[in-house]
């Protein structure tokens, strides 16, 4: 529960909602085996929020490291609060940087992972390029970086989808709002709202202000990146 509202924590009700780390791992770390040939050991998250990716991590891979990187302090410190706080001696293994993605310093990683389409934040294609040649930097020569797509007509579209969630205690519905798309420029506002038991409402929990980027543009960005194989 937030003190401040009496209502369950939006943090916690976007983990539950659009997050599975458990999944996640799990897929980076047999992609990187397969790919490989050998156990992947150093993540960076970025755009890590809550951080819960880069948790996971260090819990599930032996000997793992992480680095989670967010430019929002208030997020992180929730991060610190409530996910890293319960990790006991293994939140050695795990460090936040608050800063911004694009100046982020240049961890030596096996894996970057951006998920969540949070990449769609950089509006302008030299921009996202310097992002992904960031990306590219910091990875060292056998390193992946795994992202994620949100895209197509439907995306497109003004609507709101809900759908109902019931996990580790909590009771919800999460709504995707799509609430503006400029087709010219291909700018999205979207919004998450959760609709709670009696009636309550969170309210533009999170709001996003995006531009959709579609995947021949990802992939043309990512080649001129450095980036020399791009599996979807
Ligand atoms: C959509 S959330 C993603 C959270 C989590 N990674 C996930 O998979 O759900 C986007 C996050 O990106 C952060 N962010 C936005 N622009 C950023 C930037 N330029 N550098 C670092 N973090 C940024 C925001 O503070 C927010 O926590």
């Amino acid at each position: 529960m937030s003190p401040e509202t009496n209502k369950p924590d939006k943090y916690l009700l976007y983990q539950s909602s659009v997050q599975n780390p458990v999944y996640e791992v799990n897929f980076m770390r047999r992609v990187y085996r397969k790919t490989r040939g050998r156990s992947p050991l150093l993540l960076r998250e970025d755009f890590c929020g809550t951080a819960v990716l880069a948790c996971e991590w260090v819990r599930m891979v032996r000997g793992g490291r992480a680095v989670g990187v967010d430019l929002d302090e208030n997020t992180l410190q929730w991060a610190a609060e409530n996910n890293i706080a319960r990790m006991g001696s293994k939140a050695e293994r795990l460090e936040l940087a608050c800063c911004d993605v694009l100046t982020a310093e240049n961890y030596e990683s096996d894996i970057v992972a951006a998920f969540n389409f949070s990449y769609y934040v950089f509006k302008e294609r030299e921009i996202l390029l310097s992002y992904f040649r960031k990306v590219h930097e910091t990875l060292n020569s056998t390193g992946i970086f795994f992202l994620d797509l949100y895209g197509g007509p439907d995306a497109q579209v003004i609507q709101e989808e809900s759908r109902e969630v019931d996990e580790e205690g909590l009771r919800f519905s999460y709504v995707w709002d799509q609430a503006r798309y400029n087709p010219v420029t291909g700018e999205t506002v979207c919004h998450i709202h959760f609709d709670l038991p009696g009636g309550n409402r969170i309210e533009r929990a999170f709001s996003y202000d995006w531009r959709l980027w579609n995947l021949p543009e990802l992939k043309d960005l990512l080649r001129e990146a450095g980036f020399e194989k791009i599996d979807v």
